[in-house]
């Protein structure tokens, strides 16, 4: 079918929508919900069979949704209404929740059921519950829909037929006042809940230091107390604040009246103010642990950007892994992105932006060339989040790629002003893909699932599962590795290929020839690259849909 994406923003799932709409064999083309002419036009151009939106933020224009079929995710269960569905999912402590694909129409939300599915809640913020149990259930609910419309005689259900539990109903906006933490009687689950409801966007307002906050990335601290709301230590980029019962750390915060009114780590936004708190263990994104033959590395950063000093910190610890008897050395990166390249966020709040860019691309660089570099251990880069730019050569710098089934990567740099990239893609990615799969890979830039990076040759191996499924069988393909019978040979074939590679084209020039393009992104008179940097980390709305996504409007 001809399927025409109507979304707010390409986000994850959208993506991943994409990608498995493709897969099935439809001919999908998007378009970013811009004004309703802009719709009414992208609608005559393509002449779709079927419309879905899988986020839209506005309703469908009725000139749109009277003449074409229009599905539309919502990240709740059936009979479930408003724009806060997983907010209010989360503060009120749903141990299930769900996805539904209704009809639009006039009522917003209300229309027609054509398929939902439904998940257990996991403790974890609302972009990783969306990134993850919403992802995957809307999947199998869009399908399922998507099939139902092809087959022409399914009749989709009235929402008042579907809605049968007691807890589908039209819920308002979730505002401050719903969330705001009450720190003389919160205790630490009850104000991880309300942090956690509000993460990503828009965040939880609060008062930190004389500041007006917004607070993201909180997790629990096992030991550390204090006088409820007081601040009691810090730990790298977090900082601690007591509750009633314990202690929450806080990783990021937002000061929209200050010079940088975008996410920032929080010791960064407030300076002086908390430099006399003790500093102690507490907040580790970078975290090394041993199983038997396998060393694995965590580095579970924040919506997985990479700032200089966070490269620095795991190189150091990817050195000391080497430094370990194991055989294997396993990248796991984070739970929800494996690594999305550097840190464009602290980048733009830097004195000097270019200085910045280039102290984090070399600090990337360093470490995609340790790891390069190995010869002592087989390295594996093990992905059960995304990644995108940068993190997909950072991965593929490690002898193996393993990626979670429903992995979405987006294996480009030029949607950020044209970046010409680093991390070693133009030594890696010819190397894996094929010098025409590279050109073509680099040239797409459009989002790809593990399918197809198989092919490509991004990725070596898929593994199934989620969360612990996955953990588990992770562990047991690692310990494989290490226990292999030719484990040696295999560490002999490296050493060997990297010396012939070597010879042909030694690793610094393949470095120094990418970090002079990079220079003159950073350095040159062509802004693109600082503009496109700017609107993505202040969220400017795109004006258009990228051409590269737009199918319809190419043709045309
Ligand atoms: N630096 C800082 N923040 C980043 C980031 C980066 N490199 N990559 C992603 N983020 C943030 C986003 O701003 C967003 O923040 P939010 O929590 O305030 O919403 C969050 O991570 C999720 O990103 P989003 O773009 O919403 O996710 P997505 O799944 O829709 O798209 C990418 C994933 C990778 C395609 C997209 O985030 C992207 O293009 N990132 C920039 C990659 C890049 O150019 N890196 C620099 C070159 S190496």
């Amino acid at each position: 079918m001809r399927i025409l994406l109507l979304v707010h923003a390409f986000n994850s799932l959208s993506q991943r929508l994409f990608v498995e709409l493709r897969q099935a064999g439809h001919e999908i083309s998007i378009e970013f919900d811009i004004n309703d002419a802009v719709t009414e036009e992208a609608v005559r151009l393509f002449q779709p069979e079927l419309i879905l939106a899988p986020f839209l933020k506005r309703a469908i224009p009725e000139s749109v949704w009277r003449r074409y079929c229009c599905l539309v995710v919502h990240p709740g269960i059936p009979g479930d209404r408003g724009p806060s569905a997983l907010d209010w999912a989360i503060l009120n402590q749903e141990s299930h929740w769900g996805v539904t694909v209704l009809q639009a129409n006039e009522i917003m939300d209300g229309g027609d059921i054509w398929a939902s599915a439904d998940f257990p809640m996991r403790e974890a913020t609302k972009a990783s519950l969306y990134r993850h149990e919403v992802t995957e259930a809307a999947v199998g609910a869009v399908l399922q829909a998507v099939s139902r419309y092809a087959s022409g005689d399914y009749r989709p259900i009235p929402m008042i037929q579907a809605n049968t539990d007691h807890r589908g109903c039209e819920r308002p906006m979730m505002r401050q006042r719903d969330r705001r933490i009450n720190w003389d009687k919160d205790d630490t689950q009850t104000v991880l809940r309300k942090i956690r409801s509000a993460d990503g966007a828009p965040g939880v307002l609060d008062e930190i230091a004389g500041r007006e906050c917004y607070l993201y990335d909180a997790h629990p601290e096992s030991t550390l107390t204090g006088f409820p709301g007081s601040l009691i230590a810090r730990s790298e980029a977090a900082i601690c604040r007591a509750t009633t019962d314990g202690a929450v750390w806080i990783g990021h915060l937002c000061d929209r009246a200050s010079e940088h009114p975008f996410k920032l780590p929080a010791t960064r936004v407030l300076g002086d103010s908390v430099s006399f708190l003790p500093e102690v263990e507490g907040y580790q994104p970078i975290r090394y642990e041993e199983r038997g033959p396998v060393g694995h590395l965590h580095f579970d950063f924040y919506n997985g950007a990479m700032s200089t000093e966070q490269c620095r910190g795991l190189l150091a610890a990817y050195r000391q892994a080497l430094k370990r008897p194991t055989r294997v050395i396993v990248l796991q990166g984070g739970v929800d992105f494996w690594s999305n390249g550097m840190h464009l966020n602290i980048i733009e709040a830097a004195d000097s932006t270019a200085d910045e860019s280039w102290a984090n691309i070399n600090a990337i660089d360093d470490l995609a060339q340790a790891i390069i570099e190995t010869d002592s251990h087989l390295t594996v880069a093990a992905l059960h989040g995304n990644a995108g730019a940068g993190g997909v050569f950072l991965a593929r710098a490690a002898d193996f790629v393993w990626a979670r089934e429903g992995v979405i990567l987006n294996p480009h740099y030029k949607d950020m002003g044209n970046l010409h990239g680093s991390e070693f893609w133009s030594y890696l990615l010819p190397r894996h893909a094929g010098e025409e799969g590279a050109r073509s890979i680099m040239q797409t830039r459009l989002p790809m699932g593990i399918g197809e990076a198989l092919t490509a040759g991004l990725v070596d191996e898929r593994i199934t599962g989620h969360f612990d499924a996955y953990y588990q069988r992770l562990d047991v393909k690692s310990q494989a590795l290490a226990a292999s019978g030719d484990f040696h040979e295999q560490l002999e074939r490296k050493r060997w290929r990297r010396q012939v590679d070597e010879k042909s084209k030694s690793i610094q020039e393949y470095r120094e020839e990418e970090l002079a393009r990079m220079y003159q992104n950073f350095y040159g008179f062509d802004p693109s690259y600082h503009v496109a940097r700017y609107n993505f980390v202040y969220k400017v709305p795109k004006s258009r849909t990228p051409l590269t996504l737009a199918q319809h409007r190419r043709a045309s």
